[in-house]
């Protein structure tokens, strides 16, 4: 493998996964991630961000940083932006490889440092603003950039290039398709990462929104020519559409939303699923689309991501033993732990003896932020008459989400 160059002094030394392991031991790639890490050159040299155990990936970074000239010997710094260690796994077998690199992280990555592997010599903690200087013009500055995704995490500008560092923030799941580079990417290929930007958002940044926003305004007066994140595309071409995309990513948290509805279902004995083709058709009727979920055969994952960017959420699930169909708790736990807030929300469902999933539901949701609608419950069976209910509950949920304000903040 051969590094991959940047810009002037700037090199990609990454690794593209293909696994089937869980991004976190939770969430599916069935498409790849890549764990990007980089090599900047002056007169010194730091690699910014690093990689993990993961399908050799170490010796790729040492492989491309040789096709350089360069031995990890030769390396004077690592900076880490962010500890997690899908950046960090390798650090000590790597820091011990340098034999004499200083590690550069901020204030409260230095614990970190040392409860993840032990190390406390040679780490130095840095504040936003603080600089290092690698000599030959290669300046670069730190700022910042808490719960983007951990609290300590940071992101390391080069002014020379007006390349940001930016670690998590601007990242995406999703393997490189043979290019690195937005601006070699198709369109069809763009789009692909969008998908895979949104699910990585949703799934991992997600409940730090608000942070991203603050992050994301605090680099905005950095004249930002490439933003090399740690994960997915290097954005050369255009940056913006990176930064315009996170921003939206980010207001779906908000009242800002996409019109569209997801719809999580299950049903024990095809009940509940009689009900789903009438309030699909109702939200059709007002030509809003909707992305369809089956519980517990589909992934939370996807899940996530439809439902982070829908302005209405519609579930469709029967009582059981009282509560509520088990599968759909699991459901409403992660879209509770994401803040997946501010969704306008429909409920209907098949009942036996008693219901009681209602109940249930309501209480699960209680902090969720969300306009709910009035349920449909039907016992046993829908009849002729419920299902017509259903028609017009699907329809007045798309009327409903159609007015979301678009405005993003
Ligand atoms: Fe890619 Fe939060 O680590």
């Amino acid at each position: 493998m051969k590094a991959t160059k940047i810009t002037d002094g700037v090199h990609w030394i990454g690794a593209n996964i293909s696994t089937n392991d869980l991004f976190e031991g939770i969430w599916p790639i069935p498409h790849g991630v890549t764990i990007n890490s980089y090599v900047v050159k002056g007169e010194k040299i730091a690699i910014i961000d690093l990689v993990r155990d993961w399908a050799g990936a170490s010796n790729y970074l040492i492989e491309e940083l040789k096709s350089l000239g360069i031995s990890l010997k030769d390396v004077d710094y690592f900076i880490l932006n962010h500890l997690e260690p899908d950046h960090t796994g390798d650090l000590r077998a790597l820091y011990e490889l340098a034999g004499g690199a200083e590690i550069i992280t901020s204030k409260k990555g230095v614990p970190l440092v040392d409860a993840f592997y032990g190390l406390k010599d040679k780490v130095r903690g840095v504040s936003s603003g603080d600089t290092l200087d690698l000599g030959g013009g290669k300046v670069l500055t730190f700022y910042d950039a808490p719960n983007v995704h951990w609290p300590e995490t940071m992101v390391t500008f080069d002014s020379s290039t007006g390349t940001l560092f930016s670690c998590d923030a601007f990242g995406s799941f999703g393997a490189l398709k043979g290019c690195l580079f937005d601006d070699q990417t198709s369109e069809e290929d763009h789009k692909f990462y969008e998908r895979e930007s949104l699910r990585y958002y949703s799934n991992i940044v997600g409940p730090f929104s608000n942070f991203v926003l603050k992050a994301i305004d605090a680099v905005s007066s950095l004249d930002i020519k490439i933003i090399a994140p740690s994960h997915g595309l290097v954005w050369r071409g255009n940056p913006k559409r990176i930064i315009d995309r996170y921003i939206a990513y980010a207001n779906y948290m908000k009242d800002y939303a996409e019109p569209k509805i997801t719809l999580i279902w299950g049903s024990m004995y095809g009940n509940t699923e009689l009900m789903l083709r009438s309030v699909i058709q109702g939200v059709a009727s007002e030509g809003v689309s909707t992305e369809v979920f089956r519980v517990p055969q589909d992934n939370i994952s996807f899940i996530l991501a439809s439902a982070w960017e829908s302005a209405g959420i519609i579930f469709g699930m029967p009582t059981y033993e009282y509560k509520m169909y088990p599968p759909m708790r699991d459901v409403l736990n992660h879209l509770a732990q994401k803040h997946t807030w501010k969704k306008k929300v429909f409920r209907f469902g098949s009942f036996g003896w008693s219901g009681g999933a209602q109940k249930d539901f309501d209480s699960m949701i209680e902090k969720m932020k969300w306009d709910v609608l009035d349920p449909l419950e039907f016992q046993g069976a829908p009849s002729y008459e419920d299902l017509d209910k259903g028609f017009e509950m699907g329809k007045k949920l798309a009327q409903e989400i159609k007015v979301i304000p678009r405005k993003l903040k």
